[in-house]
């Protein structure tokens, strides 16, 4: 049962990461109810850097609440000294409250969680399940539309959740009172595996659509070969062998919670980015409609990131 709450709108709502896919919702959110909202990444006018300290102070300057998302991962050994920087100073600065997006399943984050609710008590932390939209604006997308995505994952499933949901969930621990403390778990309805996922969005886009199982260290080497970082490819490896064991193989009420309504299916998830064009073949995507939202709400990031 949700607490009742109340709307206190912020004078001025810094998003940090605002470019991102939960960001960027949340950016879009704050400004339709008229909050006066300051969209920060390291490519804004205004701009942020988790890897410049510099950069903080100018980012902070007069908001009254922040949603922190921390890149690339909270998980990585940079996140928690960053965030435990990050939470004072926003303390220092008057800020009345946080809300941080987090994963499930890894210590570091959940130390972080920790590190924030201690500097801050009133702050609210969002915990998630893999995003569904993974598979439509970020690393699964390039190889959906090719027609065949091939992962070190299989049988085991997850409660992939909407980034709507996420961002959803934390405009209202950003606009309402009620939801200091709250650590929400936010997930779908419902579990999938990687081949369950993919074949939904093969259903969704009316194309063959393939999953494959593959070895993680062939993965990896793949990685490599395309020039990827080491750090990122330890990354990657941790999210799949060890956050993807089976400990969040179960769905949670997060959404609920918060929001007092049921989360968002895949189904419907896949049905909306489908229509948008997200697995159009490749060669088809250049005029597609998820591109050039994307495009769009970057260049209005940008553009928006003062006050
Ligand atoms: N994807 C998932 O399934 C999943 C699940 C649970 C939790 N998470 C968490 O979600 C967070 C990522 O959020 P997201 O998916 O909404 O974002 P995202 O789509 O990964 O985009 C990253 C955002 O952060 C900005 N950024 C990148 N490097 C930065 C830096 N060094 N300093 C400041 N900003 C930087 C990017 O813009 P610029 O490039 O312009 O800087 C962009 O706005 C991570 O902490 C991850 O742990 C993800």
């Amino acid at each position: 049962m949700p607490r009742p709450h109340s709307t206190t709108n912020p004078d001025l709502a810094l998003v940090i990461g605002a470019t991102g896919k939960t960001g960027r919702r949340v950016a879009q959110r704050l400004r339709q109810r008229g909050v006066p909202t300051r969209a920060v990444s390291r490519s804004s006018a205004i701009s942020f850097d988790w890897d410049d300290h510099d950069t903080w102070e100018a980012a902070v300057r007069g908001a009254s609440v922040a949603y922190v998302t921390y890149s690339p991962d909270l998980a990585v050994p940079a996140a928690p000294p960053a965030i435990a920087r990050f939470a004072e100073l926003a303390e220092r600065r008057g800020i009345e409250r946080l809300v941080l997006l987090s994963g499930r399943g890894e210590e570091e984050a959940q130390r972080c969680e920790r590190i924030v609710l201690d500097a801050n008590p009133r702050s609210t932390v969002v915990r998630c399940s893999w995003f569904a939209q993974n598979f439509s604006e970020s690393f699964f997308q390039e190889p959906l539309r090719s027609g065949l995505l091939a992962l070190p994952a299989g049988d085991v499933a997850e409660p992939f959740v909407d980034a709507d949901d996420i961002a959803d969930v934390a405009v209202a621990a950003l606009t309402e009172t009620g939801h200091e403390g709250e650590i929400y778990e936010i997930t779908g309805p419902r579990l999938l595996t990687f081949p369950d996922a993919v074949q939904e969005i093969a259903i969704a886009a009316g194309r063959d659509l393939r999953f494959e199982r593959i070895p993680m260290q062939a993965f990896a080497e793949a990685m490599q070969l395309q020039g990827e970082a080491e750090d990122l490819i330890a990354l990657v490896r941790y999210l799949f062998e060890t956050v993807l064991d089976g400990r969040n193989a179960y769905v949670a009420d997060g959404v609920q919670r918060a929001l007092g309504r049921q989360p968002r299916d895949f189904s419907d998830y896949a049905r909306t980015a489908a229509a948008a064009g997200a697995w159009a073949p490749d060669g088809q995507i250049a005029g597609g409609a998820v591109a050039a939202e994307r495009r769009g709400s970057t260049a209005a990031a940008a553009e928006e990131a003062t006050p």
